[in-house]
Formats: C-alpha cells, structure tokens, sequence
C-alpha cells in the first residue's frame, strides 16, 4: 500500500525526484560545538518571549553527531534526493577567517549522501545568520551581502559539482519581511521600510554569489528557493479582488519578479516612495541573471478581503486546518504553480523544495504514530503537482517538509513535521505512518 494518486498523474514519470528536506539550526544541536560561533537565531532564542516555552538550537535532533544514523534512515526512505542547509556561523567564525572543523562535517555529509546514492540538494542561506554580522547591521547593511558571496565562495569552493543543486537563499520573504516588518523571526523588528532594505540585499547577496558558485561548481544547477502564499478573494466583490492582488505583490511576487525580469513589482515604490530601498547602479542586473530552478515552498493560502483599502485576512472557520493553524488548500498549489507558468515567460524548471503539514503527533503504546491528517496532506498536495504539470508547467521533483520533527522556530519544539518523530529526550527516531507510505511510494515509483 501506497499514497492514493491518479493513475495518469505526471509525478509517475521515472526522473520527477522524490526528497525531503531539513535546514541545520532546526536540527543540528551542537550549537557550541567545534568552533560554530552565534547566529542571530541564538540570541533571538534567549531574548524572553520570543520563541515558544523558550526552546532554542538545543537539542533539536542532534543531528551534529547523530548524521551517520540519519543518513541510513535516507537510504531506508529510498529518497532520490535530500535538502539540507549549512550553517555559516559554523563556516566563517569571524569575517575572512575559515573553520576548517565546520566544512569537514559538510563534506563527511555530502559524501556520505554520494555514498548512499542520494542526490545532495544544498541551501546556502536557511536564515542564521552569524551574529558578528547582525552587530554591523545585519541584511540591512549591504556590506552583508559582499560577506555572503565570500562564505559562497569558501563552501561551493569546497563541495562544488559534488552538489547536484545549489540554492543560494532559502525563503528571504521571511528573512525580511517576517524578520523586518512582522518581528516574529529574528532578528524581530517591526519596520516595514527595513524589510524591503533587507529584501534588496538578499537579493544583492543572490546576485553576487550566483557567478562565484557558477565558477566554481560548473556542473552543478544553481538556484533560489522562494516560499508563496497565494491570496484569494474573501468574495467575488472588485475590492476583495484588489485586496487579493495587493496581498499577492508581496505574498507571491516580491522575490520572483525581479529574479526573472529584473524590475521590482510594476509602480510600487511609485505608490509607496517611502518604503524604497537604496539600488545601485547595476544591482536589477546582478538579481537577474539566470538561474536553472526555482524551488517552490508551500503550505497554505490566505483569503483576504478589503478592509479601508487595506487587505485583511479571513480566517477560513469552517475548512481543514493542521495544527499550526494553517489551512489545508492543495488546489491552491495547483493554481500557484500555473499562474507562475504564465506570467513568468522566462521561468525556469522548477521543484517543490518544501511541503507538508504540522500534526499534533504521538507515539502510540505499540511505538507507532498514525497521522492520518498527513497522509491525506500529502496525497492531495502532490495530486496537485501533478494537474500543474498536466497544465504544462515544468516541475522536476518534490520534497517533503520535513524529514523528521524538528525546531520549528518561534514555535519551538511545538510544532512537529516530520515524516519521522523524534522524541527529544532520548534522540529516538521513529518513522511515522506518514514516512511508511512516503517510501512505499517512491519504491513504486522506481520499481522496486
Ligand atoms: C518554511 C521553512 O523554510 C522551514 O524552515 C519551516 O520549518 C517550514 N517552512 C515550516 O514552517
């Protein structure tokens, strides 16, 4: 027994990838170990009242020194392909200097991931920051993103074409906006104006390290992972649709517009002239080069209405919900996958880099978890790929969020996604209902 999916679904075709992913601060651990020096989401985790119950990097899945283990448990999985990120603060302790201890674990992974036959699919940037660059103005210093392209440089420098996919910045909606202007992640502050400084340099960032990785991995795809949330209209009134449009410039657009045509959002600054960042000469160019792939993040979507001109979300009571709160709309992924198709007439390949749900799992006496919800999550979600490639959209693979349960940021430990539990007082991992059917999948998949 299998996920539940059409007979005729795309997803079947042999070389659509099937991963999953994680992101090193949520589940390392180790955070004082062999030289990794703070990151802002360290100090975030100590500032009271910022993360759930005020967990932190500790003991997330000690991943640091249980990687061996969790490399078997890929294997076991039958993933072809499994996204990690690597932490900079364990990289570059100090500006210009190199932690040879930090880059000799990422080998040992990459290599250990090769070993196994697993595709490695690496993100550069998973948002910790290292704290030393947070104290000279963090991404609203554009000297951060010159640092950014240097740490590039060390790491592809490193690992290069052993990276089958290189991406260089994972979500920076939340590294600015949530981190700027909503101040729930860290660095947490509510300064709309900053989110969209931080906004430009993390792009800038993209852009100057894109041509050093190209260089130095030429056989390697080089690319961003962008998270949406589209917005539909509370009712089918002219001004819910503006609100949803108003929502979506943002929620949708704000990253991947001047990626592939490198302008901002058509007269945005023109309509909000305080919120413009500062751009070089020579910056649009930099953010818009080519990229090989874009990886799709997904979850939800929000059902926003006009509120005085402003857009207000409706909380959908009657509908599915996991456990975070988040609505479960899989034809909203569908629909996602083929607006981008049309408006981006340059849009390149693209995967889900992330999905998947957080449940409010436990083990049973016999040592199982049974999340029912998750299983449907997935088989819907990955139905709904599939109807965006039958509507001729281009999607190359799918990974699921997350592979186990892990520190879920200013949820802490609350929130579980894994497609395997982890039981954070003994380490002990324990492959969920979810997980099962996921590798039964995969093994239908390759014949196996
Ligand atoms: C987005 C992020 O990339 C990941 O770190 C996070 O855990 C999941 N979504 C779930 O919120």
């Amino acid at each position: 027994m299998s996920f539940n999916i059409p007979a005729d679904s795309p997803i079947r075709q042999p070389s659509f990838v099937y991963g999953v992913a994680t992101a090193a601060f949520q589940i390392e651990g180790d955070i004082h170990t062999d030289g990794r020096v703070d990151s802002i989401w360290d100090v975030f985790c100590r500032e009271p009242g910022r993360v759930l119950n005020a967990d932190n990097g500790e003991p997330a899945c000690q991943h640091y020194r249980l990687w061996e283990q969790d490399l078997d448990l890929l294997k076991d999985l039958g993933v072809d392909a499994y996204r990690l990120s690597i932490a900079w603060p364990r990289i570059v302790p100090a500006r210009g200097e190199v932690n040879e201890l930090g880059l000799a674990f990422y080998e040992r992974l990459i290599d250990g991931l090769i070993t196994r036959g697993i595709k490695p699919v690496v993100t550069l940037y998973h948002w910790d920051l290292p704290y030393y660059l947070e104290e000279k103005g963090g991404w609203l210093n554009r000297e951060t993103a010159y640092a950014f392209a240097e740490y590039a440089e060390v790491v592809v420098g490193r690992l290069g074409n052993k990276v089958t996919h290189w991406a260089t910045f994972n979500e920076p909606f939340c590294s600015s906006f949530l981190s700027y202007q909503i101040g729930v992640h860290a660095p947490g502050y509510q300064e709309p104006a900053w989110a969209y400084t931080a906004a430009h340099h993390l792009l800038l960032a993209h852009g100057l390290a894109l041509p050093i990785m190209r260089g130095l991995a030429p056989e390697s795809e080089h690319g961003i992972v962008l998270n949406f949330t589209p917005a539909y209209p509370a009712t089918d009134s002219a001004a819910d649709q503006a609100a949803a449009d108003r929502t979506d410039i943002i929620d949708t657009h704000w990253f991947i517009c001047p990626l592939l045509t490198g302008e901002y959002y058509a007269g945005y600054f023109d309509q909000h002239p305080e919120l413009k960042p500062v751009i070089f000469p020579g910056d649009m160019a930099l953010i818009s080069q080519t990229v090989d792939f874009i990886g799709v993040n997904f979850y939800t979507r929000h059902v926003v209405r006009d509120h005085n001109d402003a857009s207000e979300f409706v909380p959908q009571t009657g509908a599915e919900h996991t456990h975070i709160g988040w609505e479960v709309y899989p034809e909203a992924l569908t629909y996602l996958l083929v607006k981008l198709h049309q408006t981006y007439a340059n849009l390149p390949p693209m995967f889900i880099t992330e999905n998947g749900m957080a449940g409010d799992d436990h083990l049973t006496a016999d040592g199982k978890v049974n999340d029912e919800q998750r299983v449907r999550y997935y088989e819907r979600h990955l139905t709904a790929v599939g109807e965006a490639m039958k509507q001729g959209v281009d999607m190359r693979g799918y990974f699921a969020w997350s592979l186990m349960d892990n520190f879920e940021w200013a949820f802490g430990y609350s929130q579980r996604f894994g497609l395997v539990y982890v039981d954070y007082d003994t380490q002990e991992r324990t492959v969920k209902r979810s997980g099962e059917l996921y590798k039964a999948w995969i093994a239908e998949q390759r014949g196996r």
